[in-house]
């Protein structure tokens, strides 16, 4: 027996299958450029989601920034009918006559300015004109204003094209709206883009005409001739209440210096039909996007885009539109009542989109967030926040999914905690949603434990 423990072991072979080798890439492979682009989490967790799934979780998708119902028929009609007629083909890098003819007798209607089609560039979606605005407008060092919280498009681009992101920090107590006096000093010589979005996402804010006035004053009091504003208006069509949609273009002398930017994704639900627009101040600054879109993509599926002229002009996207708003307006209630019925979330109804952006700072604190951060280790803690530690912990381990604060503007972004939710899921799933949310808000020791776990923090 002695002799056997003597012997020298037995070597282990290895018989599990070989790992991949993950290939280690230089360095220097990627540009610094690409290395400082942002990036929209959204996007990210649709993979822990799945991860989640395939375990057997039923998972409530509060984190979607996409309208739940189908594409209407009538545009799904138009855009096969364009396919059986072979409209497949390269097409108009600005974008097809007949859409730019609808989207310029739209915008000029609905905002009361005149609007002629070459001064229309439609692109793949309302996003690419964010990122290819900046690179259109800015040299190194130019100043890009923002709104924080605020889509994470304007600030992630800002690195890319070596602009300085100035954010623009909007106020829970103001409705997730500013003036003004708040604008003002933020202007300076180098500013060359300031982003508005009304309604907005992620607070579902809305601005009056009173407020859009004294914001226009202010850039025309004192923002360079060369700076343009950047109006996102894509979830003009969602609004609740009685709100109406006011773009700043409609106000006298704004047209001359504004870009206004809306498209079919949230309007019609139609994220996956990718086509979204630019109005321009001038001809020669849609020519310059037309070649930005030559360079990068070339055009826009033609039959999707006639389809988009349909949903623009059919009196039947009214009627649509009109359904769509009213369960939006019901799950609002519903959900907003519901949120500030827990202890420590305080959630203001949102004047349009289909966001909820509940300051859950009292949660925060309450499960024991705000000190588990303050105690992970730096590299740790500079990847999160308390807010991303109660979204983690809600999904992993409550199965809700949201999105963090952190996720709609990072710079000055501490001590903020709120979440978003949205609302673009079906009343039952909010009901459920609703009901771990409530849950995981007393679930100390469970979030305890998951701290301890660690491997979900960021
Ligand atoms: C404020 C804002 N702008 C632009 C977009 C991009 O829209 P699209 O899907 O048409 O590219 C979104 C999408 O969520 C958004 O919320």
């Amino acid at each position: 027996m002695s002799t056997l423990l003597a012997l020298p072991p037995v070597p282990q072979v290895d018989v599990s299958p070989p790992r991949p080798v993950k290939p280690r890439l230089p360095d220097s492979l990627f540009s610094q450029r690409l290395l400082a682009l942002g990036s929209e989490n959204a996007f990210r967790i649709g993979p822990q989601i799945r991860e989640l799934e395939l375990q057997g979780h039923q998972i409530v998708k509060c984190n979607l920034g996409e309208p739940d119902f189908p594409l209407a028929r009538h545009i799904a009609d138009e855009v096969k009918r364009q396919i059986d007629a072979d409209l497949t083909h390269y097409c108009d890098p600005q974008g097809i006559l007949p859409l730019r003819e609808a989207i310029a007798r739209t915008v000029s209607a609905r905002r009361g300015i005149a609007v002629t089609p070459d001064r229309v560039v439609v692109f793949p979606g309302g996003k690419p004109p964010i990122g290819l605005a900046q690179q259109a407008y800015c040299n190194p060092g130019d100043e890009v204003i923002y709104p924080s919280p605020g889509f994470p498009i304007y600030e992630s681009f800002t690195a890319f094209v070596g602009a300085r992101p100035v954010p623009l920090h909007l106020r829970e107590e103001a409705d997730f709206s500013f003036t003004g006096a708040e604008l003002e000093p933020l202007i300076t010589d180098r500013t060359r883009l300031i982003y508005l979005n009304f309604p907005s996402n992620p607070t579902g804010g809305v601005a009056t005409r009173e407020q859009l006035q004294e914001i226009a004053d202010v850039i025309t009091r004192g923002a360079p001739p060369n700076a343009r504003i950047y109006s996102d208006e894509i979830y003009e069509d969602i609004l609740f209440d009685g709100h109406r949609h006011v773009s700043i273009a409609s106000l006298p002398g704004l047209a001359e210096r504004t870009i206004i930017v809306s498209g079919v994704s949230k309007s019609f639900a139609w994220t996956g039909g990718r086509v979204g627009w630019a109005v321009f101040p001038t001809a020669e600054e849609a020519a310059a996007f037309k070649n930005l879109n030559i360079n990068y993509f070339s055009c826009v599926p033609a039959y999707n885009q006639m389809g988009a002229a349909v949903a623009l002009e059919s009196p039947q996207s009214a009627i649509e539109m009109a359904r769509m708003r009213a369960a939006f307006t019901e799950r609002r209630d519903f959900m907003v009542a519901g949120l500030n019925a827990i202890p420590g979330i305080a959630c203001r109804k949102p004047g349009g989109a289909f966001y909820l952006f509940p300051n859950i700072a009292g949660m925060a604190a309450n499960l024991g967030a705000i000190d588990a951060h303050e105690k992970l280790p730096a590299a740790l803690r500079e990847r999160t926040s308390p807010a991303t530690l109660v979204q983690m912990f809600l999904l992993w381990r409550h199965h809700v999914a949201t999105m963090d604060r952190r996720s709609f503007g990072r710079i000055g972004c501490e001590g903020m905690h709120y979440l978003r939710l949205s609302i673009a899921t079906g009343l039952a799933d909010l009901q459920l949603g609703l009901e771990r949310i409530r849950a995981c808000a007393a679930d100390r020791d469970g979030f305890r434990s998951f701290i301890r776990e660690g491997a979900h923090l960021c």
